[in-house]
């Protein structure tokens, strides 16, 4: 188990800040995982947390000791951590098993106990009956589990891992999902984790860090970043969401265009922007109090994915019980139900041009 503290880091290239300055402390056995989109900084927050960069300000503290510092600084090998990058590298001159085995036998474990401790590993990426290939006679996603092995197999307190899963299908990955969890609960070491993909990050965090531009947006649990997101960018990188420019005045929110209104006894007041969630809208033409026309639906399965005009061409997207689907026609009149909103203030940005 590691406990990771970071004071208020920052990272520039030149005189660009990549980085801004984020402080935050990790637990023991934490699955903290880092979301962003691309080009966001997640792998150089991983970069400087293993040791390959040198935070610009700030410092980093593995189990109360100074790694990264003013003064200090120690090299990756040196801080006892397990990692897989996102240009994962394999040794294309040793087969899959030496490979794996490459951490313990440098580390000078004796033979038969690297022989079972690689067979363990190889069964939870498997991977069993391809130890003896060379990695050129293997996929992509091969690779990258021979990638993730050899950081799993030295038992790491502290593992790092830049999206790697990002090569696998997606049967496979939902899979490796699941086994990393679960090597992650079983040997209670803690995981950074860095993904774009916001199901994975859901799914396996204890907390979610949201990055955006080198700024951190959110951390919290998975819970607390789908239903409180802190601002739209938030609200529409986790989930989908609906946006709706409005004013808040006298326990209403009013929307724009459409002149309808909400109730609401939140404290922002003014211009705001309303966020709804495809899947807290319903049609219901008992309970529904918003009159809208239905423009498309499409059959999911599982669900009805529904565009539905709220009047004037302000589009909304709806996803509800697949009942629904055939029961009413396009461009027929129905009525909505709001189960929940969010309202953040107006920044000024026009999110009602993401579509959900
Ligand atoms: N060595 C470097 N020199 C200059 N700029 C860099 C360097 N490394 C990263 N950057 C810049 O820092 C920013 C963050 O990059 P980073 O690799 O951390 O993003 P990321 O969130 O991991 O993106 P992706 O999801 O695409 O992997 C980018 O704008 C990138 O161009
Ligand atoms: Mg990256």
């Amino acid at each position: 188990m590691s406990e990771i503290s970071i004071n208020k880091i920052s990272k520039s290239f030149g005189n660009v800040e990549v980085l801004k300055p984020f402080t935050e402390k990790f637990k023991d056995g934490e699955f903290i995982t880092l979301l962003g989109p691309s080009g966001c900084g997640k792998t150089t927050m991983l970069r400087l947390i293993a040791g390959f960069e040198k935070p610009t300000s700030g410092e980093i503290l593995i189990d109360n000791k100074v790694v990264s510092g003013e003064k200090t600084f120690l090299p990756p090998e040196k801080r006892k951590i397990g990692m897989v990058f996102q240009s994962y590298a394999v040794w294309p001159h040793m087969n899959v098993f030496d490979n794996i085995a490459y951490p313990l036998k440098i580390s000078g474990v004796k033979k038969e106990e690297i022989k079972q401790k690689v067979e363990k590993v190889l069964e939870i990426v498997h991977l069993s009956q391809y130890k003896d290939r060379a990695p050129s006679e293997l996929s992509g996603g091969q690779q990258q589990r021979v990638a993730l092995g050899r950081a799993l197999v030295a038992e790491p307190k502290l593992l790092l891992l830049d999206e790697p899963l990002s090569n696998l299908d997606a049967k496979l990955r939902e899979e490796m999902r699941f086994e990393i969890k679960e090597i992650q609960r079983n040997l209670k070491i803690t995981v950074i984790y860095v993904t774009h993909d916001q199901i994975e990050a859901m799914t396996m965090s204890d907390r979610i860090i949201l990055i955006n531009k080198g700024v951190v947006q959110q951390i919290g649990t998975p819970e607390e970043i789908y239903r409180t997101p802190k601002n739209p960018f938030v609200a529409n990188f986790v989930g989908r969401v609906n946006f709706i420019k409005a004013v808040s005045k006298d326990g209403f929110v009013e929307l724009s265009n459409t002149g309808k209104k909400l109730p609401y006894n939140g404290d922002k007041v003014g211009k705001v922007i309303v966020a709804i969630r495809p899947e807290a809208l319903r049609i219901d033409q008992k309970d529904g109090t918003i009159d809208a026309k239905l423009v498309s639906q499409f059959y999911l399965g599982d669900v009805n994915d529904c565009k539905v005009d709220l009047g004037n061409e302000n589009i909304v997207r709806v996803i509800d019980h697949v009942e629904t689907y055939g029961a009413y026609k396009e461009n027929e009149k129905i009525k909505l139900r709001i189960k929940s909103f969010m309202v953040f203030e107006d920044d000024g940005k026009d999110y009602t041009k993401i579509i959900t």
